[in-house]
């Protein structure tokens, strides 16, 4: 059923579409822009409509007022593909297609522009993020195999360990117990994240403070944590135990990453316009993880997200895993760049729609 008011209906249809969608009168002047073209184009409907199409397209290579021309005269519509969009921060690559839009009274064109890059990342990402989803529940299901029989072994360990007399052989079960007691908690960790989050709305300085305390006082005394906080970023939704647990792990292999001596980066910041699994957000709050250690070994960056990969001989692999599946509980994404001396873990969370 549609709306008392059809205008305000397709209207909201148009701001809800993933692609931006521009309409031009038969002098080429903009007469609409949707919202995703207002935020593709970072430009306000107010600043930007009656402006003529080579204004508009000015930030592109490839666009001119020569096709719009065509598209109209010819009545056929027109598509180019992979045009650079010169927009902060970066450039993105686009699809632009034209198509004649004929109104009663007067030509018109129909621009629609579709971020090609933005479905290219949407859908690696998807992928990796299932495959490490695939992989982390493999693992749990090997996890949850392993305890069962684990509990009793250690019990059975511990009834010997009673019954035995002499302290030679009592070293032995002694193995047993201990070692049992090791699998126990990596197979506990393996099994983590186990309970599904307690949302509420936290304050994700207040989690980053908590994090930056536990890392200093076990790190060396020549690692720094410094803070690099924008204030104005609103509360999260969000488990605050869960999040200092993914936070933890980030910051804490930082620590080792910087060894003796280093400096460690919290920084946080807003960010718009952010894709994160396949929804879009108007805001997210992005806080990055910086180290000055000498960076992950190059054969390890495509796979550490991946349970069980590790770089360091008493590490276990899944302090990233385990990070991942937590952030990405909260809608949200851990993303990594790393070369030697600057090493950037990047979480982004999406932040409510109530704080726009
Ligand atoms: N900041 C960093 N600098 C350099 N290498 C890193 C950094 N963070 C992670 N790594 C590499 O990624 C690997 C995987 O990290 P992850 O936290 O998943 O496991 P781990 O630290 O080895 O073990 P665990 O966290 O389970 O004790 C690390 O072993 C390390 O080689
Ligand atoms: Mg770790």
């Amino acid at each position: 059923m549609i709306d008392a008011d059809p205008a305000a209906f397709y209207r909201r249809i148009l701001d809800n579409l993933a692609d931006a969608v521009l309409l031009f009168d038969q002098h080429l002047c903009l007469i609409y822009i949707n919202m995703p073209g207002e935020m593709l184009f970072a430009l306000s409907a107010r600043q930007v409509l009656g402006a003529r199409a080579h204004n508009v397209f000015a930030l592109t290579d490839s666009v001119t007022e020569e096709d719009l021309l065509r598209v109209m005269e010819t009545g056929a519509s027109l598509t180019k593909r992979n045009v650079t969009l010169n927009v902060q921060p970066q450039p993105i690559t686009v699809n632009v297609i034209l198509t004649p839009a004929l109104d009663e009274s007067a030509p018109r064109v129909l621009a629609e522009v579709q971020q090609v890059d933005r479905h290219l990342r949407i859908s690696m990402e998807e992928q990796l993020m299932a495959q490490q989803n695939a992989a982390r529940m493999l693992l749990r299901g090997l996890a949850h195999e392993i305890k069962n029989p684990l509990g009793g072994l250690r019990g059975a360990a511990q009834l010997l360990h009673a019954e035995l007399r002499g302290e030679e052989l009592r070293e032995y079960t002694r193995i047993i117990i201990d070692e049992s007691d090791r699998l126990q908690l990596l197979v506990d960790r393996m099994l983590e994240p186990n309970k599904p989050p307690q949302m509420s709305l936290v304050n994700i300085h207040r989690i980053l403070e908590r994090v930056r305390q536990l890392v200093q006082v076990e790190a060396p005394p020549k690692v720094f944590i410094q803070r690099d906080y924008d204030p104005s970023i609103p509360p999260v939704l969000g488990d605050s135990d869960q999040l200092i647990q993914a936070i933890l792990n980030i910051v804490r292999n930082a620590a080792q990453a910087v060894g003796k001596e280093g400096t460690i980066t919290i920084r946080t910041r807003i960010h718009r316009q952010v894709t994160l699994g396949n929804r879009r957000h108007a805001l997210a709050a992005k806080i990055d993880i910086v180290d000055d250690g000498p960076g992950i070994k190059p054969e390890l960056l495509g796979q550490i997200f991946y349970p069980m990969v590790t770089g360091r001989a008493e590490g276990t692999g899944l302090g990233l895993s385990i990070a991942q599946s937590l952030i990405s509980q909260h809608g949200g994404l851990v993303e990594c760049a790393s070369s030697p001396g600057n090493t950037v873990f990047s979480i982004y969370l999406p932040l409510e729609k109530s704080h726009e």
